[in-house]
């Protein structure tokens, strides 16, 4: 059985008092309203990760990630984040290689790979992003697109590592614009990803590795795209600001 996670990314919003506001309300929900099995994980700005943290320790539904860490294991990089620092307040998750991270931030596969490494080494599950633009969907380049990004990205990993990655496919023209790909759009990429785990390591690992859908989830749509065969949760953004959007999108997850 895949684990299933829904995953809320705050990107750079909320203060301290707010986000704290925030997970109180979500913890409360939780336990009021749902009896799944998923794990929801928050995915917070670094400064609030260890305060999150001891707000959520006393819920087993709720777990802790970091929406990027540096490739280097510590040392001279002002202003960047080891993967050790985070596992040390708390976090088990990071995310890597967010299509923000590549566009903004010049983030290229060979260095998301040095990442991917550095989250393993510090035994935090890496959350491994890809995605297609869309000027490659309509050159009908997404496939070569994905195919890349997975293999320049995760494709060093041993089979013993890659069980401990999660993938999210996240199309760059769905995130924050209110277009969802279509559920069949969803789970034809999600497939041929876990197609490419299969050649590369075995179908039994490909069976294994959680595969999240990222772009404008929301509890109208979630239901139907955790319903695809292949998709495993979700990468959440603008609806896991809100408690109660949050909280629906993670209910749709039985
Ligand atoms: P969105 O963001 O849900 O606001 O589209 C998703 C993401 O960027 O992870």
């Amino acid at each position: 059985m895949r684990k299933k996670i829904i995953a809320g990314n705050w990107k750079m919003n909320k203060n301290l008092e707010e986000g704290m506001g925030l997970v109180s309300e979500i913890s409360n929900m939780l336990k009021d309203e749902y009896q799944g099995s998923a794990l929801a994980l928050i995915i917070p700005p670094f400064i609030h990760i260890n305060a999150v943290s001891k707000l959520i320790a006393d819920n087993s539904k709720l777990g802790l990630g970091a929406q990027n860490c540096s490739n280097h294991q510590s040392g001279a990089f002002t202003g960047e984040v080891s993967a050790e620092m985070l596992k040390s307040c708390g976090c088990t998750y990071v995310v890597i290689g967010h299509s923000e991270r590549r566009e903004y931030f010049n983030e290229n596969n060979a260095w998301l790979a040095q990442k991917i490494n550095a989250a393993l080494a510090s035994h935090l599950t890496p959350i491994y992003c890809c995605g297609e633009t869309l000027a490659e969907r309509e050159k009908e380049e997404h496939f070569t697109v994905l195919q890349k990004q997975i293999s320049e990205g995760l494709f060093h990993l041993s089979a013993a590592q890659i069980q401990h990655v999660v993938i999210a496919y996240e199309p760059v023209w769905a995130i924050g614009t209110g277009k969802t790909a279509s559920t069949a759009q969803a789970q034809e990429i999600h497939a041929f990803i876990r197609g490419l785990i299969a050649q590369k390591y075995s179908d039994a690992i490909a069976q294994e590795i959680t595969i999240q859908y990222g772009g404008s989830v929301k509890p109208e749509n979630a239901a139907e795209l955790f319903a695809a065969a292949d998709i495993d949760g979700a990468l959440v953004g603008g609806a896991a600001l809100q408690s109660r959007s949050f909280v629906d999108i993670i209910k749709a997850m039985a």
